[in-house]
This record gives structure tokens, C-alpha cells and sequence, in this order.
């Protein structure tokens, strides 16, 4: 399916936040590719079992270590030709609650690796932005050349990476290309906590018989992308990192579904009668959240491989087995 995505033999690939949701499924693919990898987590909402499957693998490392320090990512990028940045610290609501946290570790975790980067002269650095860097943006279908103003300080700390991105490249000549993921799902995405995303949380509700509370009146659109095209988008924009230099990319499906329409296709999958609660609208959430996907599909030839329905009907099978 993606046969054309090949990088030279022997590469070397750093996957930061490797021990959770996204970096864990990049590296592994990145191993069945038969490539070397280095995952570098701090273990903050990451988790041993995420990588527990590739321990034994002569071709992965984990590294214990945290994107706030300097040193740990000089360490981390030695000998790497590709740097796949996915550390930081996730959640629109927490970050209202704990603002200097998120800055430490989004944009002076992600300074830190582009610092490091530029000086081992990596090959590419993509990092993981965000669609909420969109904010109040009022166009229906996010472009990438449209952001409107930010909503919280996640959003912020997204926003100014986007910026050192564009700068190392300008500045420094470091391959950067930033990521704007919409909502990720998948296996390995934590169902658990406050904070947790809504597919595997109501995933979870609805098989253990929980009641399930829509924040708002389940109007608000998403554009719901499954972790395997996100996948995707991470190794192209390494492999064309020179081409998409301090660029950023919509990363999506390119198609959207209400919360609440999501939630009724839910309880048809799973055979479950359960009708929600809606509790209040979430400070900071962005109402309608639909990705232009054009610009990665031109410049990156990256075309979605698994849909939203056939992505759930996996998603579910997997929460099956592993909840
Ligand atoms: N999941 C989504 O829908 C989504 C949407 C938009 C953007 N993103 C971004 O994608 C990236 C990955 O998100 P995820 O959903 O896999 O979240 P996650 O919480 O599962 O993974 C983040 C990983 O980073 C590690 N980490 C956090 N701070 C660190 C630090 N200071 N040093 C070292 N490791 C650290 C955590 O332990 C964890 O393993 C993040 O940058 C996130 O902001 C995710």
C-alpha cells in the first residue's frame, strides 16, 4: 500500500514519546521495516506495555530520559538520521489547569530536540503539531495557511513549535516538518483519566456498561483519523523532509463526523442501546474541526489508507482484547 516510502538501508530513527498512543505504532512499523529505532520517554503518560512488545527486538532501544533536559536529547540523537518528535504533554483542559508545565514540556522539550538535531545533523525532524492551533479560525475546512487565535495554552505551545520549526529551517537548515494532527485514534490510546480522548473513552464506557456524558450537545465535528494513516503521514514527511522543509501538514482523514453521529455509530457497532448524557461545552474546544487535506496529499503523496469505519471496527476489536 505504501510500497514508495523507503529509506536506506541501515537508517537510524529517534521516535520521542515513543512508549505512548502514536510514537508506540510508529515504532512499530519502523521495526517491521526492519530499521533501527530509539524511543525516548520520560514515561509521564507513556507506558511499558506500549513497548513491551519490541523489548526483545535487537533493532530498538528505549531510553529513559526527558525532553526538558538538554543533555538527554544531545544523547538521544547521537548517531540518528531520523527524528520522529512526538513527546510532549497532550489534553486542552489540563493545559488550562496547569500552563507552565505544558510550556516546559512542549515548547522547551521540543526546542531541546531541535537544538540537539541541528547539531548532529539529522536528515529530517518532524514533529507533532496540532489541529487546535486553528483556534477561533472561522473557515469550515481548516487550511493550513489559515489559524485564527488560540483558545488554550496547549493550543499555544503547538503553535509556537510550529514556529521554531519554521525558524531552525530558515535559520539553521535543520529538514523540519511540523504535523497538524486532527483526532488520532487507535490501539495503545489510553482509555483512562480525566483527560482522556473521546473514541477510546466511550469505547470503554459502552463495553463496561459505564454512562457516557457528550460534552455539549454532540453537534461539534471531528475529523477522526486512524493511527495508521497518521503513521503514514510521520514516515513521508521524514522521507521528503528536504522537499516539505519548515512546512506544516493537516493530518487527517479529510472527512468529518458530528460527536454525536460518531457516538450513534458507536452503540450500532457494539450492539449496545445506551443513550448519553450531554454535560457542558469543554472550555477551549474548537466547535468544528475539519481538515483540508490537499497539501499533504500534493507535496507528500500521503493518501488516507483506512477510513473512519473500517478504523473503528479495529479500534474496537482491539479495546475487545486489551481493556
Ligand atoms: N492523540 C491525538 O489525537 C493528538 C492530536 C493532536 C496532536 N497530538 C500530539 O501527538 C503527540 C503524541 O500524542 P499521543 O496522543 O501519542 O499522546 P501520549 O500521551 O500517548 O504520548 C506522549 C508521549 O510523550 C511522553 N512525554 C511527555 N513529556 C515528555 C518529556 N518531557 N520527556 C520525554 N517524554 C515525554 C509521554 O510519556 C508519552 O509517552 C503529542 O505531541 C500530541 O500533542 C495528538
Amino acid at each position: 500500500m505504501n510500497s514508495d516510502i523507503m529509506f536506506e538501508k541501515g537508517s537510524r530513527f529517534l521516535v520521542t514519546g515513543g512508549a505512548g498512543f502514536i510514537g508506540s505504532n510508529i515504532c512499530e512499523k519502523l521495526l517491521e521495516m526492519g530499521y533501527f529505532v530509539r524511543c525516548l520517554d520520560n514515561l509521564s503518560t507513556g507506558k511499558m506495555e506500549n513497548i513491551a512488545p519490541f523489548m526483545e527486538n535487537e533493532n530498538f532501544e528505549f531510553v529513559k530520559g526527558d525532553i526538558r533536559s538538554l543533555d538527554d536529547c544531545k544523547n538521544a540523537v547521537k548517531g540518528i538520521d531520523y527524528v520522529l518528535h512526538q513527546a510532549a504533554w497532550g489534553s486542552v483542559p489540563r493545559s488550562i489547569e496547569e500552563p507552565l508545565d505544558y510550556n516546559e514540556n512542549n515548547i522547551t522539550g521540543t526546542l531541546n530536540m531541535m537544538e540537539a538535531s541541528r547539531n548532529a545533523g539529522v536528515k529530517s525532524f518532524v514533529y507533532a503539531s496540532s489541529a487546535s492551533v486553528y483556534g477561533d479560525d472561522e473557515l469550515a475546512v481548516k487550511i493550513e495557511e489559515s489559524i485564527g487565535k488560540m483558545l488554550s495554552p496547549y493550543a499555544f505551545t503547538k503553535l509556537a513549535c510550529e514556529h521554531y520549526g519554521s525558524l531552525y529551517s530558515s535559520l539553521y537548515g535543520l529538514n523540519t516538518v511540523g504535523l497538524r494532527y486532527f483526532n488520532v485514534f487507535g490501539k495503545n490510546q489510553d482509555p483512562m483519566g480525566a483527560y482522556a480522548s473521546v473514541i477510546p473513552k466511550f469505547i470503554k464506557e459502552i463495553l463496561k456498561g459505564e454512562s457516557v456524558t457528550i460534552d455539549g450537545d454532540g453537534g461539534q465535528t471531528r475529523d477522526f483519523v486512524h493511527i495508521e494513516n497518521v503513521v503514514q503521514a510521520n514516515l513521508r514527511a521524514a522521507l521528503y523532509g528536504e522537499k516539505a522543509k519548515g512546512m506544516v501538514f493537516n493530518v487527517a482523514y479529510g472527512d468529518t463526523v458530528t460527536l454525536l453521529e460518531f457516538y450513534n455509530e458507536l452503540t450500532r457497532l457494539l450492539r449496545k442501546d445506551v443513550k448519553p448524557n450531554f454535560g457542558p461545552v469543554r472550555p477551549g474546544d474548537i466547535r468544528h474541526s475539519s481538515a483540508d487535506t490537499k497539501k499533504i496529499r500534493e507535496i507528500l503523496g500521503y493518501v488516507p489508507q483506512v477510513s473512519f469505519l473500517e478504523g473503528l471496527g479495529k479500534t474496537i476489536e482491539w479495546y475487545k482484547n486489551n481493556l
